[in-house]
This record gives structure tokens, sequence and C-alpha cells, in this order.
């Protein structure tokens, strides 16, 4: 938990928690979380995508990798568990085992991913993306760092990806339970969308002859909101921003989640053609553009019996859930079995700084996490 406390005041900027990605507060969170890992006893190194890897090798030849982890990188004025509590309590597990003498028949790699959430280019997933070889090329196009495809690792060397991470709903509390098992991670899909239409005074544009590109995209927004599935407009921008010119340019963005992937392009679809007809009825001009698409992805099954067979030895008992929000074992899932473990978030507060969990649920999460790696230990003794 200091160790959190620590790394959340590490940020690009002052009076709130924001690290993006490739930033200096990211070099220097890979400093100090690279420092931890050394004392752990890992093997640290940063790739060309700057994850931050920590490995354990195992005393085995040619020994498969067990991958722990989550990401380095927040939202803007973000929480201090959303991606970090997922490094610590790995690196906390290997502490646990290293200290209980414990010999792996497999490496075990710690990775803090260098940009889950996406803020700087708005693509998410470049560091789990760049390290599975699944980033596109129009990714690359929209970065600076070109050199992040040399981060690609092999499919072959992977037993599977266990990740650790907040919850960032109120189910687990509702519940009481601080732990739960994830069954499966949403689809999600990242649009940037224009309405053109006239800038004008605010004064003497009659009413029914403006072009007004806000008010057409205050339409769609409540059109987003009754789409039907999870669908957020985060992001908004008027141009030229006075408040006595009628607003001739809007951009804004929209996100939308599910775990039905059919669902999730049927709403995009009809939202699309709502937003045609808005820009058709007041003379605006539309712009679509898909920034990002992410297909909904289901939790290894034997990976996950196996957590939560530990969860449960741990005198916990276990729920079981999916999750609404993004994490780079829906990336990792491309190229090996992955499984999640979500620990309990007060009031399931998450993307705030009112983030907070209890430490006696991140010490559970630990002991089933470093028992998880155990057990794993012993069936492929
Ligand atoms: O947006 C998400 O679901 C994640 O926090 N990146
Ligand atoms: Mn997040
Ligand atoms: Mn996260």
């Amino acid at each position: 938990m200091r160790r959190c406390d620590e790394l959340g005041a590490i940020s690009d900027q002052s009076g709130r928690l924001t690290r993006a990605f490739h930033s200096p507060a990211m070099q220097r969170a890979n400093q100090l979380v690279g420092s931890w890992m050394r004392a752990a006893g890992l093997k640290v190194r940063e790739d060309a995508a700057f994850n931050l890897l920590g490995i354990w090798p195992s005393a085995r030849r040619n020994a498969k990798t067990l991958l722990l982890g989550s990401h380095l990188d927040t939202v803007p004025d973000a929480g201090k568990y959303d991606g970090p509590l997922g490094v610590l309590t790995a690196i906390a597990a290997v502490e646990h085992l290293r200290a209980t003498g414990a010999t792996l028949p497999f490496n075990l790699e710690v990775v803090g991913f260098s940009d889950e959430e996406g803020v700087r280019y708005q693509t998410a997933y470049l560091g789990s993306g760049a390290f599975t070889g699944t980033l596109r090329k129009i990714d690359l196009t929209r970065i600076e760092e070109k050199g992040i495809m040399r981060a690609r690792r092999s499919k072959k060397e992977f037993l599977g990806f266990c990740e650790v991470h907040i919850e960032q709903g109120p189910v687990l509390e509702q519940a009481n339970r601080p732990l739960g098992v994830v069954s499966g991670i949403a689809g999600q899909s990242r649009l940037h969308v224009e309405f053109h239409g006239r800038a004008g005074h605010a004064g003497t544009v009659p009413m029914d002859l403006r072009r007004d590109a806000l008010a057409g995209a205050a339409e769609l927004i409540l059109a987003v909101e009754r789409c039907g599935v999870q669908a957020t407009v985060g992001q908004i921008y008027a141009a030229p921003g006075a408040s006595n010119v009628i607003p001739g340019y809007v951009t804004l963005s929209i996100d939308v989640r599910d775990m039905e992937d059919g669902r999730r392009i049927s709403a995009i679809k009809t939202l699309r053609q709502k937003a045609k007809q808005i820009a058709t009825r007041r003379g605006l001009r539309l712009i679509w553009k898909m920034v990002q698409e992410t297909s909904a992805v289901w939790c290894d099954k034997e990976m996950t019996e196996v957590l939560e067979s530990c969860v449960r030895r741990n005198g916990i008992d276990c729920a079981s859930l999916p999750s609404g929000a993004g994490h780079d074992a829906a990336v990792l899932a491309k190229i090996c079995p992955v499984a999640m473990l979500f620990v309990r978030c007060k009031d399931g507060i998450s993307h705030h700084p009112a983030e907070s969990v209890k430490p006696s649920d991140v010490a559970d999460a630990i002991g089933v996490l470093a028992n998880f790696v155990e057990t794993l230990g012993a069936r492929h003794a």
C-alpha cells in the first residue's frame, strides 16, 4: 500500500495523477517500480515499447513463462490503483514465493505495461499490443515511437497471463466479497466524430437558418445515452469556442462496450444512421471515424478454475463476474490463456482520485496470486 502511495505521487501534472505513454512521469515510474522488482530478485529491463519487465528465470532449460502484471499508465486525474495494483501485487507475490524458497518449473515474469489507457494517442493497448505483436499498421501511423514493434514476443513462450486489477465497479462490494474472478472482458469500440456546420453571430443569425454543429452534437450525445449498450461521450470540443458565436465545428469521442460483439456493432450502426439524419436535417457535414475496436474476450476456463480454487483455499467466497472495463488481458488473450482476479474497490469508484481498496483485500489478493503460481508450478513440475 505504501508503494501504491509512492507511485501514485509520480505524475505529469501537478496536483493530480496523470501518467501517459512514454511521458517523463512514466519513465520515473518505471525506474521506481524497476527498483522494487530488482529488490525482489527479478532481472529488470524495459522493452522497445517501454513495457517494464522483471523476470525470475526457472532452473529448467527451455522453460515456458508465466506472466503476471498489469499497466503503469493512468487516465488524467486518476486513482492510484487502476493498473499499478496489478503490478505491485505481482511483485509482492514474487517476494513471498522467493522468501519461502519456492522453485518454479517455469520462468515467472512480471510486466508493467506502458499504455493500457491510450490517453496520449487515443489508441489503447500500445504496450501490450506491441508485446503481443497485435498492433495494426494504422496504430503505428498515429505514434512517434515507431520502434515499439521490436517489443514483440513469441506466443510459444507463454503458459498464460494472470492480471490482478481493481473491479472498477460496485458488484463485489454489493456482494460483500473481497475478491472475484473474471469470466470475460467486454469488447470496446472507440470512435471519433466531427460535425462541420457554419459559425455565425449569436445575435443576428435567425434560429431556423443556423448550421449549429454543437446543437447537432447534443442530439447525438442523447442518442448515445439511449443506444441500449454501455456508451459514453467522454470528450467534446467546440470551435471557435466563444459565447457569442454559433459553433461551426465540433469533435466528440464515442466509447461503446458490450460482452456481445454483435450487440455492440449493431448499436454503432444505429448511432451512425442517427448521426447522418441529424447532419442532413441541420445542414451539417459528418465525419465518422472508427479509431479502435477490441473484441470481447472470455478468460481461459482452466486457468480461471485454478484461480477460483486458490481463492476458496484462502477461505474466501469467490464471485465470478464480467469486466465492462478493458484490460491488457484482453490483448494477451490473443497469444495465450488469460485469467483475471478482481479486488473490491470502495463504491466501485475508478478513473477518479477517490479510488480506494482495503489493505486486507490486497493482502488476500497477494496470497491468492502466490498460491496460484505455486498451484500451476505443481501442475507443471
Ligand atoms: O477504458 C477502459 O476500460 C480501461 O480503463 N482502459
Ligand atoms: Mn483504466
Ligand atoms: Mn486498468
